[in-house]
């Protein structure tokens, strides 16, 4: 009896990655090249750069994929990969690589939506039925979707500006964070997470984003903004220049995490509130499925907690290596759809990449 076993390649942002996964959710290789630590000495992710790495490592770690998988690659169902969204340059890589190797192989190959493979991973680590709501927070995406099959998404609310992983990328290089010797290697909001365990929350009320809406819309770039004029303001008071680390870096850090927290915490109220009343989620056991990046914010998913516990839902999250961007979600992904007959293409020639693409 032969499992259906899918290799699936993720290039879309900074994270060359690759894995071997079978039907029934067992990871059988995978492999991953981080590009985090050259972007954040370069102070942000310049596309070129990516895309050069991304090809520097991208042979190399599908071939680690799948030998730790001691299989060969004849042995492989399909292939999929993210096409959408993402940066341009980046997802050419990956497809580019992929429609060589489905052509040398004759597999076929399965498009992948990154967004999609963040919503889906729960299904490969619990038993998680449809429908389901999913929250997505990382450095490039902030949606809320009602998950109501392996490609049907209902759009509740996304950000009206930036992420949250990118204000807090954003701050931590506005506090000079990568200088401070306990967050040098950390992601800008990671390092906020360490610092603000050292701050105090309440030193500085700043203002919520969006306190009156009643959509289920996000916006991070005012509070962004708040925070760059405290920063201002705290080096002037303790007379350091811009790029020293401030005395109230850590005050700061809690007080910008606990801001979003409430405000991520709220607009998913008003998503599971509006779903229950419409019965598109059970009003007693709904599921709450929390991914991104900054999804692995302890914070934010205490937060989170409140929420679920007020709306009588539970709240799963993958475990961190699966919240980050990683090959494993979109080999599962391939897995969902080959079981579903979704979106499998035997002649994947005219297939294009879609830097922009909702859900
Ligand atoms: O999912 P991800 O690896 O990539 C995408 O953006 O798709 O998310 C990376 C983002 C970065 O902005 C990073 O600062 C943020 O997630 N992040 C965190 C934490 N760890 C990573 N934000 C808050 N708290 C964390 N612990
Ligand atoms: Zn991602």
């Amino acid at each position: 009896f032969l499992h259906k076993i899918v290799l699936g390649i993720e290039t879309s942002c900074d994270d060359t990655a690759a894995a071997v996964v079978d039907e029934t959710g067992n990871v059988l290789g995978e492999a991953i090249h981080s590009q985090t630590e050259i972007h954040l000495k370069a102070g942000g992710i310049i596309p070129p750069v990516a895309q050069q790495l991304h090809r520097e490592n991208i042979h190399r770690i599908v071939q680690e994929a799948v030998s730790a998988s001691n299989l060969s690659p004849s042995d492989l169902s399909a292939i999929a990969t993210t096409i959408k969204p993402g940066l341009a340059l980046s997802l050419g890589v990956g497809l580019s690589f992929s429609l060589q190797l489905v052509n040398q192989l004759k597999k076929p190959f399965i498009p992948i939506h990154h967004m999609e493979a963040h919503a889906l991973t729960i299904r490969l680590t619990n038993n998680v039925e449809f429908p389901f709501l999913v929250l997505l927070i990382s450095g490039g995406h902030c949606l809320l979707a009602l998950v109501q099959g392996v490609s049907d998404f209902l759009l509740l609310g996304k950000s009206l500006d930036i992420a949250p992983g990118d204000m807090f990328d954003k701050v931590a290089r506005r506090l000079s964070l990568v200088k401070h010797p306990e967050c040098s290697t950390m992601s800008g909001g990671k390092a906020i997470e360490h610092l603000a365990k050292q701050g105090n929350k309440l030193c500085f009320d700043l203002k919520h984003p969006m306190q009156r809406a009643k959509s289920c819309d996000f916006s991070f770039s005012g509070l962004q903004s708040n925070v760059n004029k405290l920063i201002t303001q705290k080096e002037k008071e303790e007379g350091i220049e811009a790029g020293q680390v401030l005395s109230s870096a850590a005050d700061i850090a809690a007080s910008v995490q606990h801001t979003t927290a409430r405000h991520i915490a709220r607009t998913t109220y008003r998503a599971i509130s509006f779903c229950q009343k419409r019965s598109l989620l059970s009003q007693t056991n709904a599921v709450l499925v929390a991914s991104g990046g900054v999804a692995s914010n302890m914070y934010i998913r205490k937060a989170l907690e409140v929420v679920t516990d007020l709306t009588q839902c539970t709240l799963l999250c993958p475990p961190p290596k699966l919240c980050t961007d990683n090959g494993i979600m979109i080999a599962w992904n391939g897995i969902e759809r080959l079981r579903a007959g979704l979106g499998i293409l035997y002649n994947p020639e005219g297939i294009r990449y879609e830097p922009k693409c909702p859900l």
